[in-house]
């Protein structure tokens, strides 16, 4: 990797910062107030200016926080202009491109679930991928029925996006099922929303899904995030349990394993190259002590080694615990990745068993 990247996960809600490993500037995806703590962490870890903060669009489902980045690191604030937000500095607009160091975001206008939206494609020598907002989901398009939503520009927005290569992977703005990130094969074949074969049936679709009212919270969001500087952390609101829910069971089988059973696999097919041992833990915690054999792939860092992964025959994924690992799994065997087993337990399941681990050198 050539630049820095990192996803982060609230509820179901998702922002990206991605980094310049140079000079260390900094740009936010869609920052979300309840991760402001893990922003400042990471940040200071990673000695980070955030030179810019990127609302993909007007949002419904969270409270944003490019205000309180503004503040407290001085980034200037992106969004589209037809945005109705009053804290916007660069107003963006269909081919805008957003620069930090080396990286380079360009705006896509796809208007639909909202009319303000935008999705932010990287073009990088190692891979394509694109920050699709509301606008492209794993298995879903966004909402409408939303101020500004229209299912006339959403269904044209959506045939932009087939235009890009199969391999581009599809980072959302959300997921209800803690799915990381998609590929665009991937939707192309099996998104029933994404590939709607008329305007007509689009529109049918999506008046017809019961996505409830707009609600007084709802109301109270968009209020928050219109304001260039909201009086109050919206009295509560970013705390109601209508914002941050909990991720739901997409009913997918894992395989597992145990740990006494992994150390079996390891010591009998030591020979054996084609299975994968992958530790998705950082590589921080990697380089303090790990299981030999093991190769550290980041979990932020998962869809950009897809090719690593895919030619392996089996794939063993561990974390810490099961919280990661369980996220890998879930994307990767949504992707079609289907030969993952998941660790039960970690790596701390394996030091309490008292198996051997060796350190970096
Ligand atoms: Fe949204």
């Amino acid at each position: 990797m050539t630049f820095g990247f990192k996803q982060f996960q609230t509820g179901h809600c998702y922002s990206y910062l991605l980094w310049d490993l140079n000079n260390k500037e900094s740009v936010v995806i869609d920052p979300n107030i309840e991760l402001m703590d893990e922003y400042r962490f990471f940040l200071a870890d990673n000695k980070l200016r955030v030179k810019t903060a990127i609302d993909t669009h007007f949002h419904s489902d969270h409270l944003s926080a490019t205000h309180i980045m503004k503040a407290e690191y001085g980034s200037s604030i992106a969004m589209s202009e037809n945005t109705g937000s009053k804290r916007v500095d660069v107003k963006l607009k269909e081919g805008s491109k957003i620069r930090v160091g080396d990286i380079s975001l360009e705006v896509l206008f796809t208007p639909g679930h909202a009319g303000d939206a935008i999705c932010l494609r990287l073009v990088h020598h190692q891979s394509e991928c694109i920050f699709t907002g509301c606008t492209l989901l794993i298995g879903a398009v966004g909402r409408v029925g939303l101020p500004g939503s229209d299912c006339g520009d959403f269904f044209k927005s959506l045939r932009r996006l087939e235009g890009l290569k199969d391999d581009t992977i599809i980072f959302p703005g959300r997921d209800p099922f803690g799915r990381l990130f998609t590929v665009l094969k991937k939707e192309r074949n099996d998104n029933t929303e994404f590939n709607c074969e008329s305007v007509e049936r689009f529109t049918e679709i999506k008046s017809n899904q019961t996505v409830g009212t707009v609600t007084e919270e709802i109301n109270r969001c968009f209020d928050y995030n219109r304001s260039a500087s909201p009086s109050s952390f919206g009295d509560g609101i970013h705390r109601a349990s209508v914002l941050t829910k909990s991720i739901k069971s997409d009913n997918s089988n894992f395989s597992c394993i145990g740990v006494t059973k992994y150390l079996k696999i390891l010591e009998s097919n030591s020979s054996d190259n084609s299975t994968l041992f992958l530790d998705v833990r950082e590589q921080e915690e990697f380089n303090e002590a790990r299981i030999p054999r093991h190769v550290n792939i980041a979990l932020s860092n998962l869809a950009f080694s897809l090719n690593q992964i895919q030619e392996a025959k089996k794939v063993f994924i561990l974390c810490l615990t099961e919280r990661r690992s369980s996220l890998a799994t879930r994307t990767l065997n949504y992707i079609g990745i289907k030969d993952v087993v998941l660790v039960n337990g970690g790596f701390r399941a394996w030091t309490q068993a008292g198996f051997p681990t060796v350190k970096a050198l």
